[in-house]
């Protein structure tokens, strides 16, 4: 798949991207996807060259049916060297199935918005933190790595504006615990880029030691802009999500995330290495709707890489 002449403008400089769809991705669909197409779908982005896979959740099953397989999906995938296989977890309950299922990493939860937090994981963010701070002494004990996401950091679909002190509290006190990798999550696509711009150069002068994500979700269309302007101040990890799907049920509102391979394509042309393989990612997109059961927002699984060329029309020599 040709995207064309690369331009200046990356360099060769390395985004890391993490692929949430199996997780943002399933974790809202209405139809059960059954468990061993979920494993396949892990094992095919396996093969695109992503560096991470978000591959479930270990959650109420009660709270997101959609993932009650967790268990399985996790320890019956097939590990690609070089991949880091990780998880969304709310609780210390949550980090032992993980664990127990050979999690490579625990991508641990909780809201910057107390209320979104006590939608979400019906906990007040104090008790979220605490029980996040035993997590991370339970990681600890088992050579696991730990990652933590912070729903709603751009914004609150129930309460608006998040103010960056309660944002960077947050970082502070999981920074304090010795949390060396942080998400910053734009959960309902309430993030424009000169905001997302003032809080990365600003949470990266801050903690430098910290290797700080962004997680984008494309329901304003800003998607994409935002990533280029995280790049642009300094951000070089991000979540996507295959097809643009994903969503969290608990955010009001909330709908895909920013699309993997449309993130992949823009910053190829761009110059930027993801070090995926662009063809292999959209050819994974367009088994999405058979396996969901409806059409996926990508643009680029509909139009085609750039330069993807069409023919020309049959009666076009009649007219030269
Ligand atoms: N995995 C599986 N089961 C869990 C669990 C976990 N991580 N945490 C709690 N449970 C079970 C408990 O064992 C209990 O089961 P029982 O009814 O059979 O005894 C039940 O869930 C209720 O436990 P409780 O501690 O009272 O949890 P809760 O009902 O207050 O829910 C969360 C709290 C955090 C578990 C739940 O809100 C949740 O899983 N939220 C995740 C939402 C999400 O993933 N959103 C999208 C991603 S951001
Ligand atoms: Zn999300």
């Amino acid at each position: 798949m040709s995207v064309g002449a690369v331009a200046w403008h990356g360099a060769g400089r390395r985004i890391h991207l993490q692929e949430v769809g199996p997780r943002d991705g399933l974790q809202m669909e209405p139809a059960f996807v059954p468990t061993a197409e979920k494993i396949a779908l892990v094992d095919a982005l396996s093969a695109t060259g992503l560096p991470g896979i978000e591959v479930t959740a270990f959650v109420s099953p009660a709270a997101i049916p959609a993932l009650r397989d967790a268990e399985v999906v996790m320890r019956e995938i097939a590990r690609r060297p070089g991949v880091l296989y990780t998880a969304l977890v709310p609780n210390v309950r949550g980090a032992e199935r993980a664990i127990e299922s050979r999690a490579d990493g625990l991508n641990l939860v909780m809201s910057a918005s107390e209320t979104h937090n006590l939608a979400n994981l019906r906990m007040a963010r104090a008790q979220s933190f605490a029980s996040l701070a035993q997590v991370v002494a339970t990681a600890r004990g088992a050579g696991v790595v730990v990652n933590v996401s912070l729903s709603c950091a751009f914004g609150c679909p129930m309460e608006g504006d998040v103010a960056e002190a309660e944002v960077f509290g947050l970082v502070q006190r999981f920074a304090d615990l010795g949390v060396g990798g942080i998400t910053l999550c734009d959960t309902t696509g309430m993030a424009y880029p000169t905001q997302v711009a003032r809080l990365v150069a600003a949470a990266r002068a801050r903690w430098p030691g910290m290797a700080f994500t962004l997680h984008f979700h494309n329901t304003r269309g800003m998607g994409l802009a935002n990533v280029l302007a995280a790049i642009d101040a300094g951000a070089d990890r991000f979540d996507a999500s295959l097809g643009g799907l994903g969503g969290c049920p608990y955010a009001p509102g909330a709908s895909g995330n920013v699309c993997s391979e449309e993130i992949v394509h823009a910053l190829q042309l761009m110059g930027y290495d993801t070090g995926v393989d662009l063809s292999a990612l959209v050819a994974a997109a367009r088994r999405l709707p058979a396996l969901i059961g409806h059409g996926i927002p990508s643009q680029i699984a509909q139009a085609g890489a750039r330069l993807d060329l069409h023919p020309v029309p049959g009666d076009f020599e009649a007219i030269r």
